[in-house]
């Protein structure tokens, strides 16, 4: 990402950093470390005195500013779940500070014998974002949503199951993760479930999650589909009880992925 140029932001936006990680301000040291750079953000971590956070820096493309306030409109409306705490935003920077989790990521250690597990703790985390996350009217089926929104589909794979997907009508959209690799879950100290990097979230139909997190288990899992699916379905339905998702969900979870799947490779 070219055009970001942290040592430029960080120095103008260093006393508002420290001022926000560390209030008691005793430090006078801001010291950062780069994580990550991708495509529309560069990622450090920083820390003043014994007090860390991490900084996600946006470039100034069209791509970037989406990603920036995708990033910061779903973090500042998620505030109530396990997600990082916002401690300060910059739009002239396209800057978000946020707390450090100390924990470790969500596929450290994953293998068969907790894939069942971890699958359903994921759901549990994404049956409470739906319990709080903005929701507007969906029309009609599956079948349609998919045809009309959507691209990275096998067509001949979602026509063979059509009567399923006709059959399944989305009872609405809801705000969506939508980025759900497994890099972007924290397992953390404290044993909580943690989910960041909210930069793709948008309005999906809902259950659009658990399709994802489906997708990026089955890509380690390639056997257990099923089993990955009933799981994460169960975990959402224990956090939310009140869900309208059709009792064979699991069913077309496994018809998204694998369409998504056959497109893909
Ligand atoms: N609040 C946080 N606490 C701990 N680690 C974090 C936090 N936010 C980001 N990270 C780390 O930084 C990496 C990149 O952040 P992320 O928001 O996922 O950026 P990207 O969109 O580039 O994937 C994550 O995979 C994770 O290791
Ligand atoms: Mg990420």
């Amino acid at each position: 990402v070219a055009d970001i140029d942290p040592q430029k932001v960080l120095s103008r936006l260093a006393d508002a950093i420290a001022a926000a990680l560390r209030p008691e301000r005793t430090e006078k040291s801001l010291e950062a470390v780069a994580l990550k750079s991708a495509d529309h953000a560069k990622t450090l971590r920083l820390s003043v005195g014994d007090k860390e956070g991490i900084v996600k820096l946006f470039s100034d493309s069209l791509e970037g500013r989406l990603a920036f306030s995708r990033e910061h409109r779903a973090l500042a409306g998620l505030q109530r779940l396990d997600v990082p705490k916002l401690l300060l935003v910059s739009e002239r920077d396209r800057a978000i500070l946020t707390r450090f989790i100390p924990g470790a990521p969500f596929e450290r250690d994953l293998d068969v014998n907790n894939l069942l597990q971890r699958s359903e703790f994921l759901g549990q985390w994404f049956g409470r974002m739906a319990g709080i996350a903005p929701r507007k009217p969906a029309k009609g089926s599956w079948a349609d949503y998919l045809a009309n929104y959507e691209t990275g589909f096998d067509h001949e794979l979602l026509a063979a199951q059509g009567s399923l997907l006709k059959s399944a009508e989305p009872a609405h959209m809801a705000l969506a993760h939508n980025d759900n690799a497994l890099g972007n879950f924290i397992l953390g100290d404290d044993k909580r479930l943690y989910a960041i990097d909210f930069e793709q979230a948008m309005m999906k139909p809902e259950g659009w999650d658990l399709f994802t997190a489906a997708r990026a288990f089955f890509q380690r899992f390639p056997d257990d589909l099923q089993s990955i699916s009933s799981s994460l379905l169960r975990g959402f339905r224990l956090t939310n009880a009140n869900s309208s998702l059709p009792e064979n969900f699991d069913q077309i979870m496994n018809v998204l992925v694998l369409a998504n799947v056959v497109k893909g490779a």
